[in-house]
């Protein structure tokens, strides 16, 4: 099959640009791919941090410290922008004016003026494709759990829960870094941080929450900088977040928990959910196991555990018998990105990465999210 190539400039070199360049850097493990993905320019404040970028990809002709410098070159088709969530609006909304395609880093948007700047660029530029990051339903076990919903197996909901945890801030001795920031993380904390990876699927799924009451802590409240001296630590560690939610003129509770102090766990991105005639459940802790049940009336409740093959949404040179992890989550993201950017509605499979009115109803409910902390009512959504 013949490649249609899709010219890349990456803004932000940190952490998630690396695994977006080294997902590029094995294409060749996706089958049958229309689009691939070329680095052609990299932009980072810290020119430094653009060192790994050039010394790994040849294809790499600009490097500057200015994003505007890649978004007035002709041969860039898409940017990967991840930076820090206060530079979100203006670099978002600088590249969608500019006429590029735009994977986005989550919230999208510090806050939720901010995200509205985004929303109005993109509704200026129909013409561009506009994604929010979120990689973690592209586990076939989370894949799973959509199809098992979708295909009508769950009955009337019984209630939901998702949620993603970490635990390495459970050490007070971490150093304090730009996401432990207010002025550079935002007031969301952690559900601005972990938050679009626990919605992406309930919110594919329909499931918009019409009210929420949350909880918060901030547990760690001072870290030490890298000199040792201890500075104030100002954002939300952990958010349970308890909603009601809609659907089918029914109503079900959901509970969000998004936290980084949750001992023991590493990355565990979850979802249940429990049904009257099919529950389905997955966690990333269990990569390769889906835990569903059947139900009918006065029937056998017996939970069945199936080890999972290697099945994504893009087909792989991997076997069957092997197994998922995070960063064929990441190029299995950026292949939905790129086929979508290339077949637009004709894409390969149905699941779209993160839309960015997906993005924007997080903004919704984390700024009633905060405002139920602070009062300690529940807010409505509707
Ligand atoms: N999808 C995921 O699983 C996931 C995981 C972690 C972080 N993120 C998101 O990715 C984004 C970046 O996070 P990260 O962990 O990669 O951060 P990081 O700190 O590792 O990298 C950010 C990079 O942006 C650069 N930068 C700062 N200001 C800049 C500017 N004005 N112009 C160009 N570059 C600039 C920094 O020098 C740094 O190299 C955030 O939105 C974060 O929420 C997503």
């Amino acid at each position: 099959m013949s490649k249609k190539k899709v010219r890349f400039g990456v803004i932000g070199c940190g952490l998630m640009g690396k695994e977006f360049a080294s997902a590029v850097s094995r294409w060749c493990h996706l089958l049958d791919t229309e689009a691939e993905p070329q680095i052609v320019a990299v932009c980072d404040a810290n020119l430094a941090a653009a060192m790994w970028f050039t010394s790994h990809f040849p294809s790499i002709r600009h490097v500057t410290k200015d994003y505007r410098g890649l978004l007035s070159l002709a041969e860039i088709d898409a940017i990967y922008c991840a930076v820090p969530h206060h530079l979100h609006a203006e670099l978002y909304t600088a590249i969608i004016r500019a006429g590029k395609h735009l994977l986005g880093e989550k919230p999208f948007g510090i806050d939720r003026l901010a995200n509205e700047q985004v929303l109005e660029a993109i509704s200026e530029r129909p013409d561009v494709v506009v994604r929010c990051s979120s990689e973690l339903p592209f586990f076939p076990g989370g894949l799973k759990v959509y199809d098992f919903v979708r295909k009508g197996n769950v009955g009337k909901v019984i209630e939901v829960e998702a949620g993603f945890l970490h635990s390495s801030d459970l050490n007070p001795q971490k150093p304090i870094n730009w996401k432990r920031r207010i002025a550079t993380n935002g007031e969301y904390g952690c559900m601005g941080d972990l938050g679009m990876h626990v919605l992406h699927l309930p919110l594919r799924l329909g499931w918009k929450p019409r009210n929420v009451r949350a909880i918060l802590s901030n547990l760690v409240e001072q870290r030490p900088e890298a000199d040792g001296s201890l500075v104030p630590c100002e954002t939300w560690d952990n958010a349970t977040l308890l909603c009601e939610v809609k659907a089918d003129s029914h109503v079900f509770p959901m509970s969000l928990s998004m936290k980084r102090i949750a001992p023991g766990h590493n990355n565990t991105w979850f979802i249940r959910v429990l049904g009257m005639e099919g529950s389905v459940e997955f966690s990333t802790k269990n990569p390769k196991e889906l835990r569903t049940m059947l139900y009918r009336p006065g029937g056998e409740q017996a939970w069945r555990t199936e080890d999972l093959p290697y099945a994504s949404a893009y087909p792989t040179i991997t076997g069957n018998i092997f197994e998922f992890g995070f960063s064929d989550a990441i190029l299995q993201m950026w292949a939905a990105f790129c086929d979508e950017v290339v077949n637009g509605p004709n894409m390969h499979q149905p699941f779209t990465c993160a839309t960015p009115q997906e993005a924007a109803f997080t903004h919704q409910l984390f700024s009633a999210a905060l405002e139920s902390h602070r009062k300690g009512v529940i807010v409505n959504l509707e």
